[in-house]
């Protein structure tokens, strides 16, 4: 895609041996570590490649905070980053390991904040951390505040955006620090639509079951994390509202893209779209219950085009061996 090296960080808790050497060998900015054990088999990949490696210490925060409990990853119990003490000593370990170069520190409290405190909590926690070092002759360059940044669903309350960065750019100056943002949902949520039609409409004792083509295959999130995407029935004409439960045609109880909605009451053959599942729609869905990959479409000032073909039953088996 182009993107320069230096414009790249890695989180992740589970970064294999391949791609820790293939990111130290592209020269990205940072990578972002989040365990003891982790920092030394950087070093180590450092040491035989004769590389310094450039790592970030992502701290956990001790905030548990998210949409769902499991969008919280800053949780003291949670699998990611290191508590405050561990932290300071894998930036003081990677300071005399020789292999590596301590750059940052990170931090990623949760995803679908609605309310920025937390997020503001923990870079408050973050820069007392950074204070800590730099007292101790160890100077950092980067400040990594993560994602977060929720998107309001149905007209609820929206993050405030500019008073957030405002607050974080005031505090990267005051720390001398570059400050680093990983939006990740906020920007690319609302860009994606998921567009399902309408297969059936049944009823279940006094529900009103609308069974889709496209389920939690395709959009995980609703069955996931109980997110609830605004959804718009595409009918033309007048028609009653109900409240319907939008199910999927998989063989989960769980395959949902909303419940409890009221709509203007679809019917067979109608198309829905399910908004706000550009976060992360596409590369959380599956082939599960043998359901071919839908397609994709581009819309751009006006016009359209396939980005991504349908997927087929072939390519369901296409990698197997007998
Ligand atoms: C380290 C890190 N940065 C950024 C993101 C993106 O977060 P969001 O999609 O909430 O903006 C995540 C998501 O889990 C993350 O773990």
């Amino acid at each position: 895609m182009g993107i320069p090296p230096d414009r790249i960080v890695f989180s992740g808790v589970g970064k294999r041996e391949n791609e820790i050497r293939a990111a130290v060998e592209a020269g990205i900015r940072s990578l972002n570590v989040e365990s003891l054990e982790e920092l030394d088999e950087i070093a180590d990949v450092g040491r035989a490649l004769e590389r310094v490696v450039p790592v970030t210490i992502r701290l956990n925060p001790d905030i548990a905070s998210g949409g769902h409990e499991y969008l919280s990853t800053g949780g003291a119990g949670s699998k990611f980053g290191l508590g405050r003490g561990e932290a300071a000593e894998a930036v003081r370990w990677a300071e005399a390991a020789g292999a590596l170069s301590p750059v940052g520190i990170s931090f990623h409290v949760g995803s679908q904040l609605l309310d920025t405190k937390p997020l503001l909590e923990a870079a408050d926690r973050a820069a007392e951390l950074w204070r800590q070092l730099a007292a101790a002759g160890i100077p950092l360059r980067d400040f990594d505040v993560g994602g977060g940044l929720g998107l309001a669903y149905n007209d609820g309350p929206e993050p405030d955006v500019g008073d957030y960065i405002a607050r974080l750019g005031g505090l990267a100056r005051g720390l001398e620090a570059t400050l680093l943002l990983e939006p990740g949902r906020h920007l690319v949520g609302p860009v994606g639509t998921f567009v399902t039609r309408v297969v059936h409409v049944k009823q279940a004792g006094a529900k009103t079951i609308v069974v889709c083509d496209g389920g939690s295959n395709d959009l995980l999130r609703p069955a996931l994390y109980g997110a609830e995407h605004p959804i718009t029935v595409l009918a033309d004409g007048e028609r009653e509202r109900a409240t319907v439960d939008l199910a999927g045609p998989l063989c989960e109880s769980g395959d949902f893209l909303a419940l409890n909605r009221s709509v203007p009451l679809p019917r067979r053959g109608d198309l829905i779209a399910v908004e706000l599942a550009g976060a992360y729609g596409r590369v959380m869905s599956s082939t599960y219950n043998a359901r071919p990959l839908c397609a994709e479409v581009v819309v751009e000032q006006g016009s359209w085009r396939v980005s991504r073909e349908r997927g087929t039953y072939d390519d369901l088996v296409r990698n197997e061996h007998t």
